[in-house]
């Protein structure tokens, strides 16, 4: 739909950033819309729709913060799988305190452990496979802003985490990374790169330090009592 179309991730569409939009689009002429149809919405209308938009998210994403802390992971699985839409995988554990930006763009597969006060955010994608370790207080991001827009513009990709990757306490990756199969992720990096297959990356940003064994063997079931 146009009106949501043009709701894009920045919070403050003024007016004057709106009808910046409809120009972009009139002159774009992708609006399967006439223009006649789209100048007829009031500006008023579509920054009010606007605002139910983000007010609707701001809620998921305030629920899964209070499910969080509820001490039962079978609850918390439940809420997070048929209420919040995150897509999550057999004998995955997401232990508490974790927050979701966007949970319905979560996907994590089977045998995973989300450590305690991890931030996820799905607002561009982001996909973890099977058997990954995300260590306490770590952030993974699909979404910032182009520091060169005069408008502040968000820009997003999605991150992709493959199997068997460890990764770190507070370690930070950055939107459009992907880090490949049984790749290490220490304490404290900030990953704004791909990171090759089996290598160990530390530091700020992140640098090969290392290389990891092939031969991984364990599958990872890892849940805590109260969750
Ligand atoms: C990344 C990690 C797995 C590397 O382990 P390792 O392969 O045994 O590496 P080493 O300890 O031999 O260190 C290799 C070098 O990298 C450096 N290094 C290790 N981890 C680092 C980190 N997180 N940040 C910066 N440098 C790091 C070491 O200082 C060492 O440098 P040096 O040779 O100049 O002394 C580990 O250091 C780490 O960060 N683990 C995560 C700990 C954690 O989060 N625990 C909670 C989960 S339960």
């Amino acid at each position: 739909m146009w009106i949501i179309r043009t709701a894009s991730w920045n919070l403050d569409l003024t007016p004057d950033l709106i009808s910046m939009k409809l120009q972009e689009e009139r002159s774009s002429k992708k609006s399967r819309f006439p223009l006649q149809v789209r100048q007829s919405i009031p500006v008023s209308f579509r920054q009010a729709l606007n605002d139910i938009y983000y007010d609707w998210v701001d809620t998921r994403d305030f629920l899964a913060e209070i499910v969080s802390l509820v001490p039962s992971h079978n609850m918390r699985i439940f809420v997070y799988r048929y209420i919040l839409g995150i897509k999550l995988g057999t004998l995955t554990t997401v232990h508490r305190g974790c927050r979701f930006y966007f949970p319905s763009g979560v996907a994590i597969g089977n045998n995973c452990v989300i450590n305690r006060d991890v931030l996820l955010d799905g607002r561009s994608g982001l996909t973890i496979h099977d058997n990954v370790s995300v260590s306490e207080g770590s952030a993974i991001f699909t979404l910032d802003h182009d520091p060169n827009s005069p408008t502040f513009e968000n820009r997003g990709s999605p991150v992709v985490i493959n199997n068997q990757v460890y990764i770190g306490s507070r370690a930070v990756i950055l939107p459009g990374v992907t880090v490949g199969e049984g790749a290490v992720i220490g304490a404290g990096a900030v990953v704004p790169h791909d990171v090759e297959p089996y290598h160990i990356v530390a530091g700020a940003p992140a640098r090969t330090i290392g290389h990891r064994n092939r031969n991984l063997t364990y599958k990872l079931n890892y849940r805590k009592f109260l969750g």
